[in-house]
């Protein structure tokens, strides 16, 4: 019956497809792509530690192709991102040095306007030595925590005061004194209270509660995981975390427990370690991109996966 093997030919193919991801896109030349968000139109917004641009790419397109938004003045490199209103959000950048940046600064990039993208200089963080994962806060998305992995902190960045605090501080968020990589922690995002993040050099997944306002910690940094290889960042959809863990790996978290609950990708196609989760919100699927490798001269990927069930 027609029917029936067109049945059994879905179940063939999402069996055969489980672990692997598909490839949407990638450079030509050696980029490591560090960061990706959504915007409310499904077009995916990412940056990169090789450059100062902020790309974004269309994967519902034919053939996705990256193009560039603009290019942050001032900066090298740029990380973490953030959502602060519709269709408006944040990125970092900064003047990349050796496991360490100057000129650590966060930009606005606002797709809302009909008149055009509207770039704008937010703040400077004189005493920032790496910031690296960046969330909004869900009672205040003009405020903003932002993950130093030198530092070893949570700043509190208020865009509407113009101002910065150290919210959290915590010998968890460091790197060990004798890491070879020295990046502590790294992937940050907030759900249900807590402030959830990854340490790369400690290899760890933890979480620490926060106020409301995000100002302090309100609680003690919780170790949820040690792990097998280094969680860069993750997203989090409630109950879970979707982590990119090293080296090839898209991993799966209970977000209560910190236990690991399925490998969604595991895929050797990756020329580099997975850096970013971004979820589609349709509970289906979602992207992750790849920081490529300098010595090959690979380039960073973007890649679809599904969620499973
Ligand atoms: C720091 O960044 C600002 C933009 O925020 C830029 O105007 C300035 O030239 C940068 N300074 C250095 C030393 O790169
Ligand atoms: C940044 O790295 C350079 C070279 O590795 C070093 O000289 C400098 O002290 C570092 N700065 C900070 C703030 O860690
Ligand atoms: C760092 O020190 C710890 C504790 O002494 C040791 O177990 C670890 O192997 C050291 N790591 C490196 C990279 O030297
Ligand atoms: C990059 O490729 C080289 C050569 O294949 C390999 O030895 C190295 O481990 C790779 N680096 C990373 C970070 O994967
Ligand atoms: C880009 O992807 C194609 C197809 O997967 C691959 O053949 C090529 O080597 C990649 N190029 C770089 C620079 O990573």
């Amino acid at each position: 019956m027609h029917w029936h093997k067109a049945l059994l030919t879905v179940a063939l193919a999402s069996s055969a497809l489980a672990g692997s991801a598909t490839q949407i896109w990638n450079f030509t030349t050696y980029v490591d792509i560090e960061n990706s968000i959504l915007r409310p139109n499904g077009q995916l917004l990412f940056t990169t530690l090789t450059g100062p641009e902020l790309y974004v790419i269309d994967p519902s397109a034919v053939s996705p192709k990256a193009e560039i938004v603009t290019s942050m003045a001032g900066a090298t490199a740029l990380t973490g991102l953030a959502a602060i209103e519709h269709d408006k959000f944040a990125v970092i950048g900064g003047v990349r040095g050796s496991y360490n940046y100057t000129n650590e600064t966060i930009y606005t990039v606002d797709f809302s306007s009909p008149s055009g993208t509207i770039i704008e200089t937010a703040i400077t963080l004189p005493d920032a030595i790496m910031l690296n994962g960046m969330v909004a806060l869900p009672s205040n998305p003009h405020v903003l925590l932002v993950a130093d992995s030198r530092v070893g902190c949570l700043w509190r960045v208020d865009l509407d005061t113009s101002t910065v605090t150290k919210a959290v501080e915590d010998n968890v968020m460091l790197a060990p004194a004798n890491a070879t990589v020295p990046i502590g922690v790294d992937g940050l995002k907030v759900a249900g209270g807590y402030a959830y993040f990854t340490n790369v050099a400690k290899q760890l997944f933890a979480r620490v509660p926060i106020a409301d306002d995000g100002s302090a910690a309100i609680g003690a940094v919780e170790v949820l995981d040690y792990l097998d290889d280094d969680i860069d960042d993750f997203a989090v959809d409630g109950t879970y975390a979707y982590a990119a863990q090293h080296p090839n790996l898209v991993s799966k978290f209970n977000l209560e427990t910190g236990d690991l609950v399925s490998v969604l990708v595991n895929d050797d196609t990756m020329a580099g370690g997975p850096t970013s989760v971004t979820l589609k919100g349709d509970g289906i699927s979602g992207y992750f991109t790849t920081m490529g490798n300098m010595t090959t001269g690979t380039s960073g990927q973007i890649f679809e996966f599904e969620l499973g069930s």
